[in-house]
């Protein structure tokens, strides 16, 4: 077991993942670990260099010769981002979340060697510091260990509204049937790959978050972590 606390976080595609843990993070004081955004990254590269998303073996080298930094956003970086992502030194942020780039993550997230890479890195970060994780993996490979492992959830439907409404916040004209499908085939893509697939593992905290607003949801983590805390002092 770490000395420091654990919480890992899995679900599929615009569950609430990122604000929630963002924001459990806040109320704790932890580090807050936006992991898809290391797929993302990865796919960015490959997109930016043309090499191929299935090139295993180049995209293992380009993550090795590249220095990926993740941080709680600071003051001046506070534009809606849920987290500081930085490659090679340069602000990727808003970079990494295009529908190009966080569907070139999904197929680059099925190469095995591209997984192991990333997840050492992910490991190296929480032998540092309190973290509130999230991915598809946290809760059995990346963190097995972890006090805490929630599967955070919700309804396709209402899943394919929140992405809409997201990517319109943002700009995007994209329509909602195409959202939709794009994440039917995320969900199929990230449940039904061979390495490390999304799933529910025994002892998981299941959070549907369908009807529940985003304060409830924190709420309920943070409570339980509190209780946790308690109960690890006095033994
Ligand atoms: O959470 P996200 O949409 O930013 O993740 C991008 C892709 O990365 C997603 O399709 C699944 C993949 N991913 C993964 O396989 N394992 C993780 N721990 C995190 C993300």
């Amino acid at each position: 077991m770490s000395d420091h606390f654990q919480i890992a976080i899995d679900g599929p595609v615009a569950a609430g993942k990122g604000t929630v843990s963002r924001l459990v993070a806040e109320r704790l004081g932890f580090l807050y670990v936006d992991t898809g955004a290391m797929y993302r990254v990865t796919a960015y590269l490959a997109l930016q260099n043309s090499i191929d998303l299935d090139d295993e073996a180049k995209l293992v080298e380009l993550i090795k010769d590249s220095s990926i930094e993740m941080r709680n956003p600071n003051d001046d970086e506070r534009d809606g981002r849920q987290t500081t992502v930085l490659l090679n030194g340069e602000d990727v942020s808003w970079k990494i979340r295009t529908e190009a780039v966080g569907s070139g993550a999904s197929k680059v997230a099925m190469l095995k060697k591209v997984r192991e890479e990333l997840v050492k890195k992910q490991q190296q970060i929480a032998a540092k510091t309190n973290v509130v994780m999230e991915g598809r993996d946290i809760t059995y490979r990346v963190l097995p260990d972890a006090d805490v492992k929630i599967y955070l959830t919700a309804g396709e439907v209402v899943r394919a509204k929140r992405r809409h409404l997201q990517l319109q916040t943002r700009g995007s004209d994209v329509g909602f049937d195409e959202v939709y499908k794009e994440l039917l085939l995320r969900d199929e893509q990230d449940m039904g790959r061979t390495h490390d697939p999304l799933k529910i593992v025994d002892g998981a905290w299941v959070v549907d978050t369908s009807d529940l607003s985003i304060d409830q949801v924190v709420n309920l983590i943070v409570a339980k972590v509190k209780v946790m805390q308690q109960n690890v002092h006095k033994h």
